[in-house]
């Protein structure tokens, strides 16, 4: 019999299900990636982000209105099904709102990707105001848990299980200099992941965690720029030595994290809850 090789990509394991994944109106961020990657096996995809200027995060560094219009017309452009919906998800609100655009357009809520992050704002811990801890928490922990709140009422409700994921890190394990507000909300996800996998395992919802190592996307390009700086080296001398330590042999891409998150999704799942996956390329171990 001829085995015929399938790309994984061409796997259709997500049809019938509807996805919202926040923060990912960023070309090149892991949110885009993984909502193409959804929307590619099948789901239909809200895609989320702040979309308008937020007074207490730098303009540069958020997902514009147009950016988020263009990661759902690639979408669309490839066969997918995808909507935009604004979302700042420190507002409770909103959150309530995007989740009710989900079940109105596309008829319930299967997968919520928490992806939205604030990973760019280095200093010591020292010299670290308290509205910017604030800010970090806020959005990657405080967020996660105000999104999970609305998005697993509506899947308990709904009655035919589903999944949360959270985008955490490496930081969500190990200590990170000069990122301490932003390795305690990663590894605060951590906690969250595993009691929320207690609460919701009796109705099927699983909820896990990934921990993807550096990624060069507008976050991760920020975080090479200031890691290069502080040991007097070039960005290409800074990644040359961080992939030396990473067993594969090179950084993460947007797409690992994507594979991940789709299998983590898919009904290969099934019995999979309260992990934090590393996708790390060995980097990290435990
Ligand atoms: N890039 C990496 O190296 C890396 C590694 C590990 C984990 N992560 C995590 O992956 C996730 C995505 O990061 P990325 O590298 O794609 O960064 P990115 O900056 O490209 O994307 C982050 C997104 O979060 C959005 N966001 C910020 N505040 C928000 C808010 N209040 N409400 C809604 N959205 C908001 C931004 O608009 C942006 O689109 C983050 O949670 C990050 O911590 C990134």
């Amino acid at each position: 019999m001829t085995v015929v090789a399938r790309r994984s990509h061409e796997l259709k394991r997500l049809e019938g299900k509807v996805a919202l994944v926040t923060g990912a109106g960023r070309r090149k961020g892991l949110g885009e990636a993984i909502c193409q990657r959804l929307a590619s096996e099948g789901a239909k995809v809200v895609v989320t982000d702040l979309g308008v200027p937020a007074a207490d995060l730098p303009a540069d560094r958020i997902g514009t209105r147009s950016e988020l219009d263009e990661v759902v017309a690639q979408i669309r452009a490839t066969g997918g099904e995808a909507s935009a919906c604004l979302l700042d998800v420190r507002n409770e609100l909103q959150v309530q709102e995007a989740v009710a655009f989900a079940k109105s357009t596309y008829g319930g809520l299967d997968i919520l990707v928490n992806n939205a992050g604030v990973g760019y704002l280095m200093a010591p811990f020292t010299e670290m105001p308290l509205e910017r801890w604030d800010l970090v928490l806020g959005v990657n922990l405080t967020g996660a848990f105000l999104c999970s709140k609305h998005a697993a009422q509506a899947m308990i409700e709904q009655g035919r299980g589903g999944r949360i994921i959270n985008i955490a890190s490496v930081a969500a394990k190990s200590g990170s200099m000069y990122l301490s507000a932003y390795a305690a909300s990663k590894h605060g996800m951590i906690g969250f992941t595993r009691s929320a996998a207690l609460e919701l395992g009796l109705h099927k919802i699983t909820v896990n965690a990934i921990c993807p190592n550096h990624v060069t996307t507008g976050l991760g390009s920020v975080q090479n720029a200031l890691r290069a700086e502080q040991r007097g080296q070039t960005i290409d001398e800074y990644l040359t030595e961080m992939r030396s330590r990473i067993p594969l042999g090179r950084v993460g891409l947007a797409e690992d994290t994507a594979k991940a998150c789709a299998f983590l999704c898919s009904a290969e799942a099934d019995y999979i809850t309260a992990e934090a996956m590393n996708v790390s390329g060995g980097q990290e171990v435990h």
